[in-house]
């Protein structure tokens, strides 16, 4: 074994970088075995110097990052500040000084990955990012190499764990949203300010980092249809249950049935009871993938949190130590195919439209002739009188797949029916 220890600079010492520091020096050994060589924590880059920070010898904080990048000595830089800058500036800096990265920031390879792995590969280093998508679940290196030799068509996945835990409440307590969101918080599962989960920015960068990888194209956050989960009822879990579904936040990347295009989406569906994501429960992430040959493929488990999003940073740490050994490196960005990422419109799928009608005769008719005008075929129709009376009822239509342009477009046109008091939900139907 070489007795010359790799040097890794740490920037961000919270909730996952403590965690990092923590394992790099009480897995030491193990670390060094595995490699073929010591790691040694060279550096620590902190905002805030006087925090006590257990574990993490004094002399080794600095608010300095740039300097510590920089300067000379440092093989790997690991990355958990989390944003864009300044961590893409530090980013490109450790590549121009010889240092391969190791990051966690799904912001940042959502928004400018094609550059950070252009500049990767023009100083001849590692960009890796495990922990940026799902926390500790295997899914980057699985899609990036394992999958390597196959065609991925679909992946779909539940990659943020506070809106699964808010939904989970939702579906087994019967809470509506701000009650279940309360709970998330209390327990420490939704931020104070939870708008990056819950209106599904979160998940949506995920998706352009799943969706690049697993077609080979570049995907970014803005090519991502994002819709949160805030607007999702008891209501609707009521009619989900009635279909044999719940509802998730899901991520989706398809490629087109021509497979000339992509499609990348996040917003909330009702997915059937029997589909495996469905018993994905509290805050765990899952992400079922469809190849040709592999066939379906689920990946299950913690997606947040310090330990489990620091095995993730790990896992990389050793491979890019390995590579840097070897003087080698890892997959580079593959976005070959070029294929075009389509707009929501064109994306295939089945709506269930909850709405308020008058009771009287001939509004089913006309309902059904708006969905015929717009091309949309009905699977099922159920009618429920109030028993309030009051001359209305509730129609609930479940389509067959149909071009969401031309499924958004029937409810629009349904919206100006003088019979049509109230469109109450509107929810994609996935997954079957
Ligand atoms: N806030 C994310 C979640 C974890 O709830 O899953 C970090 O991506």
């Amino acid at each position: 074994m070489r007795t010359r220890p790799l040097k890794v600079a740490l920037l961000g010492c919270g909730v996952v970088g403590s965690e990092v520091a923590r394992i790099m020096t009480t897995h030491a050994d193990d670390l060094a075995a595995r490699i073929g060589a010591p790691v040694e924590l060279a550096g620590v880059a902190v905002r805030r110097p006087d925090k006590v920070r257990e574990g993490i010898p004094a002399e080794l904080i600095t608010t300095d990052a740039t300097a510590l990048v920089k300067r000379g000595d440092i093989d790997v830089v690991v990355e958990v500040i989390g944003g864009v800058e300044p961590a893409r500036t530090l980013i490109t800096t450790a590549f121009e000084h010889g240092v391969s990265v190791v990051s966690a920031n799904k912001a940042l390879l959502a928004q400018d990955g094609a550059n950070l792995y252009a500049s990767a590969d023009q100083h001849g280093q590692d960009l890796y990012y495990e922990a940026a998508v799902a926390g500790a679940i295997p899914l980057i290196r699985p899609l990036r190499e394992s999958l390597a030799g196959d065609k991925i068509n679909r992946v779909m996945g539940i990659v943020n764990g506070t809106t699964n835990f808010i939904l989970d409440k939702m579906d087994t307590s019967g809470a509506g949203y701000s009650e279940a969101l309360d709970e998330a918080t209390a327990l420490g599962y939704a931020e104070a300010d939870p708008t990056a989960d819950v209106e599904g920015f979160d998940a949506a960068a995920k998706a352009a980092i799943l969706a690049g990888i697993a077609f080979h194209t570049r995907v970014r956050l803005d090519d991502v249809y994002r819709e949160g989960m805030t607007e999702v009822t008891a209501a609707d879990f009521a009619s989900a249950k009635r279909m044999g579904c719940t509802i998730k936040l899901l991520a989706i990347c398809e490629r087109s049935a021509d497979g000339e295009s992509v499609t990348a989406r996040v917003h909330p569906a009702m997915i059937p009871l029997s589909h495996p994501l469905a018993s994905v429960r509290e805050a765990y992430n899952a992400v079922f993938v469809e190849a040709e040959a592999a066939g379906r493929l689920m990946f299950y488990g913690p997606g947040a949190g310090g330990a489990p999003t620091a095995s993730a940073v790990l896992g990389d740490l050793v491979a890019v130590c390995r590579n840097k050994l070897n003087e080698a490196t890892g997959p580079g960005e593959s976005a070959y195919t070029q294929l075009p990422v389509s707009p929501m419109g064109e994306v295939v799928t089945r709506y269930h439209i909850s709405l308020d009608v008058a009771d009287k005769p001939g509004v089913l008719a006309q309902v059904a002739t708006v969905f015929a005008e717009h091309g949309v075929s009905i699977d099922t129709v159920r009618q429920q009188g109030r028993p309030d009376g009051g001359g209305e009822a509730s129609l609930v239509v479940v389509t067959h797949r149909a071009p969401d342009a031309a499924l958004s477009g029937t409810v629009e046109a349904l919206r100006k029916l003088d019979t049509v008091r109230g469109v109450a939900s509107i929810m994609r139907v996935e997954g079957e």
